[in-house]
């Protein structure tokens, strides 16, 4: 198919899941040295959603995936594509996606999860949306959901505060007539700086053994000011590009839904653009940073609020691990 041919992609609907089990502030203070006015004034959480023990990853995406599939009016059997963006599978292999298949029922789709940490959601996103463009897929569901708790060290005061368990989901299908579109994306990465937050054990470069277990070299490590640093030039330049290949400029935009992981990114963010605050959707006040799922979860929780319309304009901004970062702008 060329170029020219191309079919124009919606969004058909939304969902989210999050985990009963509430973390508060004060919680963490009982855990760590930390206080609720540090965390607070350092990164605006107040909560976070914890998984419960026999909770997976998938259990969460499956509940937001149903969620997405009934808002979307759309049946789990005429999937052609399930992809989950997530850095917390529930094993090394099956993939997530296909867990999720299983429950969900859809015998039709293809099935496989994206890894790009925070970024992973609107990643798969955009892969779904070149499957569907292309003709090789019609209806596609993209998830990203992550159970952080079981990668974190609790006894980590600079990792433990930030983060919550949590998924989001997106049903994608071809535009039509009345729908909305997703206009441009945008996506990149930066390997140079894997080393600044990673899970440097349990995989195949450092396997958990008998005598590393202690060192807990499969939780996050975090170089927490350089991530900073980065997150707001590369979610910055990310969001411009994503506007411009648009069309359209950051007036014309009416719901900025950034990757919810400190709010003074968020400020730092809308200050740069001359953007007021008021246009950011901002939910981590409750959630922390959920990884994949933190941009999906603002989203659905945008459009349920009646915070974005139809006919809307919404830019999505992210970034993560890896370095990554992407982002897309939708007409709603
Ligand atoms: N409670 C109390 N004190 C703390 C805590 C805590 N929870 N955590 C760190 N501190 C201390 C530090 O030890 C440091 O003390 P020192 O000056 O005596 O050494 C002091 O607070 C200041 O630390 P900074 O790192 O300078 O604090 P900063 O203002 O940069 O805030 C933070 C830290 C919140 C981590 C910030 O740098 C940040 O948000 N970075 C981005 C993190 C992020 O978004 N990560 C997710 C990436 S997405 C993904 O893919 C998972």
């Amino acid at each position: 198919m060329s170029a020219k041919t191309l079919r124009p992609v919606a969004i058909a609907g939304t969902g989210k899941y999050l985990p009963e089990k509430v973390l508060t502030n004060e919680d963490l203070q009982r855990m760590v040295d930390t206080s609720d006015a540090w965390i607070t004034e350092r990164t605006g959480i107040r909560s976070r959603r914890i998984a419960a023990d026999d909770e997976a990853t998938s259990d969460l995406a499956i509940k937001a995936g149903r969620d997405a599939l009934e808002n979307a009016g759309v049946k789990a059997e005429d999937l052609d594509l399930i992809i989950v963006a997530t850095v917390t599978p529930d094993m090394a292999f099956p993939a997530t996606a296909c867990f999720v298949q299983k429950a969900l029922g859809a015998p039709k789709a293809t099935c496989f999860d994206v890894s790009a940490a925070c970024s992973g959601f609107l990643y798969g996103m955009e892969l779904a949306r070149q499957f569907i463009s292309t003709g090789s897929a019609q209806k596609a569901l993209v998830i990203g959901a992550d159970k952080l708790s079981a990668i974190i060290d609790w006894s980590d005061r600079n990792t433990c505060v930030l983060f919550g368990d949590g998924a989001g989901a997106a049903v994608l299908q071809p535009a039509g007539e009345g729908t909305g579109e997703i206009l441009s994306a945008y996506s990149g990465s930066n390997g140079m700086l894997d080393e600044i937050l990673n899970v440097p054990g349990g995989g195949s470069r450092n396997p958990l053994t008998a005598e590393n277990i202690g060192q807990k070299t499969n939780t996050m490590k975090m170089s927490g000011r350089e991530v900073y640093r980065h997150a707001v030039t590369t979610m910055m330049s990310a969001a411009k590009e994503a506007i411009a290949r648009s069309g359209l400029t950051p007036d014309d935009i009416e719901c900025f839904i950034p990757h919810q992981a400190n709010l003074r990114i968020i400020e730092t963010i809308a200050d740069k653009l001359h953007v007021p605050m008021e246009r950011f959707f901002v939910n981590l006040q409750d959630y922390g940073n959920t990884s994949a799922a933190a941009v999906a979860i603002a989203l659905d929780e945008a459009q349920r609020s009646g915070r974005i319309k139809r006919g809307d304009h919404i830019l999505m901004v992210v970034f993560g691990g890896g370095l990554t970062w992407a982002s897309a702008v939708v007409r709603w």
